[in-house]
């Protein structure tokens, strides 16, 4: 049995989300993207990053108000002082689409986006820090 996936951030969406057309402003995405990735890389290292890259971030579908929307996360990198991370974006449908009434959605599954973020760790100067401890130098 496929053991289920856990992720990082899950939350239904509200109208103070949406964007002209009523859909899910990209924005939201994006800053849950980032707080997803460093959920992520907190696991691997603690210690205090920031993001320095997003890259390759495409939006399949729209997200739609009353969505419930995952974002799954996985460490695809880990450099001297960077992390890499996958964020995938998983809306379960509940609620309305721009051609079906509110609440008309049954739970399907759509991927609407993902990203690989960067994140650097950095030192109290906001300078970047190894992520694991280094071999001294003789
Ligand atoms: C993050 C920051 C401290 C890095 O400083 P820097 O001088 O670029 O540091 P470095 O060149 O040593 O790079 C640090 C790491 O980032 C990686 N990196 C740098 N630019 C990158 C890019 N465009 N894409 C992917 N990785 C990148 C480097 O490969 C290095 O990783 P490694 O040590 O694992 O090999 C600095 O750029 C910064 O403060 N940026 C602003 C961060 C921020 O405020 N984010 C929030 C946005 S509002």
């Amino acid at each position: 049995m496929t053991p289920e996936r856990i992720p990082a951030i899950k939350l239904l969406l509200l109208p103070k989300d949406t964007n002209a057309l009523g859909t899910i402003f990209g924005g939201v995405i994006l800053s849950n993207i980032d707080l997803a990735s460093a959920v992520e890389a907190r696991k691997v290292a603690a210690h205090r990053y920031v993001t320095k890259a997003m890259h390759e971030v495409e939006f399949h579908e729209p997200v739609y108000l009353g969505d419930i929307v995952s974002f799954y996360t996985e460490t695809v990198r880990v450099g001297r002082t960077s992390i890499t991370v996958r964020v995938s974006v998983e809306a379960e449908r509940w609620g309305a689409g721009i051609t079906s009434p509110a609440g008309t959605g049954h739970g399907e599954k759509v991927k609407v986006t993902e990203a690989e973020v960067v994140l650097v760790a950095v030192n109290d100067k906001g300078r970047p820090v190894p992520i694991r401890p280094e071999p001294m130098q003789v």
